[in-house]
């Protein structure tokens, strides 16, 4: 008896220890000098530093359980949509090798920069509340219980931009389309619908335009791409360049997911309840500037819908002289089917053009180069040091010397345009990054047999002897830039490094 006693006794000191620990751990009291994230920052001037509060799953309208928020979930019905999805930057914006080797610095704000790549409260294992001292490098951080690790990893997923909670916070799609009345051409989803275009079509300015840091002393995605459309032609009431062409004409969303004809959810086709109409719906790619996230979306980027903005116009080059000094005019022009500078997003990133020249033997005689870039100073606002990109519709003349052989017999010039994203000396330090995430660390050692650098996005030869002229289509341009997985980027684009 004494023994059962003391056993109970025991157990039950263990589990009111146990219990009491775990409640510590909960209801652990806030370090000193800890301030609530909303005293912070002030989330109409900086949403990027909160995340959509915790959602629960869709309520069926039938009563038939619920839907989850997954994009696997949606792809069930939203096949077409999710297969687009599933070969996008969006979907591998954590998987994104350069992002796993900076969030793995230790000066980084990892929490802040997960708030725009993996932003709803279910992606994250922790969240933060409370910043010590307002240090965004003190984050306070709670255990998030509802954790889901599969849509973690779905990074900006179909319910960043559709799916967020009323004021019981039940969960709810946003549409476009609106709910059907019966006698309208609307939907008949069997998730409950809230109409709101605008709230869709204003998602894309969140993460791609944050024009003003909040924090004066961190690095932090600068990406103005909003600010430039709005100063470009296209903008909203844009006076000056063909207003009636351009202005008010074109947003992200009318370019980035340009519209198809289908059906906007593939049900089972047998059954005559389930059938729905087709519809004009949007291709949900994102197609970018052309260089992608791995070799092998290399394959489907012409039929996801990609087109360089940028036009090489040669023909200026004519009547050469042998033997002499030779002035060159290359005219580059930001087309009209980009609305925003050419490179837009990150600061890394820049066009090369190069021009050069090939004497009979293929050896070098000389080479010239312009480069399209912005150079960013990120440790203070604003941030622009140098920015000499293309502007929506602007064109400019690159004017360059060269002397020529006396002998043009098989002499070349040879015109390039490369857009990297990477340069072999950030790969290097990626490299040299410890405690990366063991998932992505064996991947980042040798990067370059998993991640495109750059792209080529123009090349012409040019036969000096009759001006005959070889341009590469964008399928052999691809095929060029496929052809560099490995060494061989990193090689090429050493020279690079030098400009
Ligand atoms: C069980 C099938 C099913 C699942 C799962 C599902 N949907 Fe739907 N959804 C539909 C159907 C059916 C429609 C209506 C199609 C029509 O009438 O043309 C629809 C319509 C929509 C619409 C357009 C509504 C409007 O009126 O503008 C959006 C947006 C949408 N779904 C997003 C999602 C997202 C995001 C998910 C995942 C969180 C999801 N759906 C999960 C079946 C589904
Ligand atoms: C929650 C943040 C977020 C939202 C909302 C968002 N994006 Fe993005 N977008 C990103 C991130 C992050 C990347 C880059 C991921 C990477 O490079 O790994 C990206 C990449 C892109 C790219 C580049 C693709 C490429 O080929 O490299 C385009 C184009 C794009 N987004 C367009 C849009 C448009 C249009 C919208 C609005 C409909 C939008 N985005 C909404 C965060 C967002
Ligand atoms: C970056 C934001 C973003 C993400 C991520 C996203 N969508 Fe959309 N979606 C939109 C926008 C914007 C529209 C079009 C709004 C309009 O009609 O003006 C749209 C439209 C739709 C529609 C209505 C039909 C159509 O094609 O116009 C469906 C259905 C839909 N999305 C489902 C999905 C599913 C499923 C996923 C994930 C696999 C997803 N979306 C991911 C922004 C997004
Ligand atoms: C008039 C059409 C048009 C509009 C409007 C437009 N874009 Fe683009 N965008 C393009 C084209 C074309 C490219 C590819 C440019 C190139 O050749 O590199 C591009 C490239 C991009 C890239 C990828 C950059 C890279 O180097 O990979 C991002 C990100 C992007 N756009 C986001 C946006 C956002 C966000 C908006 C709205 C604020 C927007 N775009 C408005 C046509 C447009
Ligand atoms: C305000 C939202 C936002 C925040 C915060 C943010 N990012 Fe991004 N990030 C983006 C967007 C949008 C893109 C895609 C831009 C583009 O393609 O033009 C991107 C792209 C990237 C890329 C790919 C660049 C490339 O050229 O392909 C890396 C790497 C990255 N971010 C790292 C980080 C790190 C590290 C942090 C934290 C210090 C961070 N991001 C914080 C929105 C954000």
């Amino acid at each position: 008896m004494r023994l059962v006693l003391m056993v109970i006794t025991l157990s039950i000191v263990v589990i009111i220890s146990f219990c009491q620990s775990k409640d510590k751990k909960v209801n652990q009291p806030l370090p000193k000098g800890s301030i609530p994230l909303n005293k912070v920052f002030d989330p109409k001037v900086a949403p990027c530093m909160f995340i959509v509060p915790q959602l629960k799953p869709l309520e069926r309208l039938d009563g038939k359980g619920t839907i989850g928020l997954k994009a696997k979930d949606c792809g069930q019905c939203h096949q077409s949509i999710y297969k687009e999805w599933s070969q996008t930057t969006h979907s591998s914006a954590l998987s994104d090798l350069q992002f796993q080797a900076e969030i793995a610095k230790k000066d980084v704000p990892k929490w802040q920069c997960l708030n725009c790549h993996i932003p709803i409260q279910n992606q994250r294992e922790y969240f933060v509340t409370h910043l010590v001292d307002g240090d965004i490098l003190k984050p306070v951080k709670k255990n998030n219980p509802g954790f889901d690790p599969e849509m973690k990893k779905e990074a900006i997923t179909c319910a960043t931009c559709h799916v967020r909670a009323d004021k019981q916070g039940k969960s709810f799609i946003y549409g476009a389309i609106g709910r059907s009345d019966g006698n309208n051409n609307g939907t008949n989803p069997p998730h409950p619908v809230k109409k709101n275009k605008r709230f869709l079509r204003k998602r894309c300015f969140y993460c791609h335009n944050v024009t003003k840091s909040p924090i004066e002393d961190r690095t932090l995605c600068f990406f103005t791409t909003g600010q430039e459309w709005r100063g470009g032609p296209y903008g909203p009431g844009q006076a000056g360049i063909d207003k009636d062409r351009y202005s008010g004409k074109k947003d992200c969303v009318d370019c980035h997911m340009p519209l198809t004809k289908r059906k906007i959810a593939d049900l089972d086709k047998t059954d005559p309840d389930k059938q729905i109409p087709e519809r004009s719906s949007h291709l949900h790619y994102w197609v970018g500037g052309g260089v992608p996230k791995s070799f092998k979306t290399y394959d489907t980027l012409i039929d996801r819908g990609f087109v360089t903005a940028l036009k090489v116009d040669t023909s200026r080059i004519t009547k050469l002289v042998p033997g002499k000094e030779n002035t060159f005019h290359v005219i580059l022009e930001n087309t009209d089917i980009n609305g925003h500078s050419l490179p837009t997003g990150d600061g890394e990133r820049f066009i090369l053009i190069e021009a050069t020249l090939r004497d009979g033997d293929k050896q070098v005689l000389e080479r010239k180069h312009y480069k399209i870039y912005r150079e960013m100073e990120w440790s203070i606002s604003p941030p622009n040091l140098t920015d000499n990109r293309l502007n929506p519709l602007e064109k400019i003349n690159w004017t360059f010397k060269m002397k020529l052989p006396k002998e043009l017999d098989k002499s070349q010039l040879v015109i390039t345009a490369l857009h990297v994203r990477l340069l072999p000396k950030t790969a290097a330090f990626m490299k040299n990054t410890p405690n990366i995430d063991p998932l992505y660390a064996g991947k980042v050692k040798n990067v370059e047999n998993h991640y495109p650098f750059s792209s080529y996005v123009f090349k012409e030869v040019i036969h000096l002897k009759d001006n005959s002229r070889k341009k590469f289509e964008m399928k052999e341009l691809i095929e060029l830039s496929k052809q560099r997985k490995g060494k061989t980027q990193l090689d090429e684009l050493k020279r690079v490094e030098a400009y």
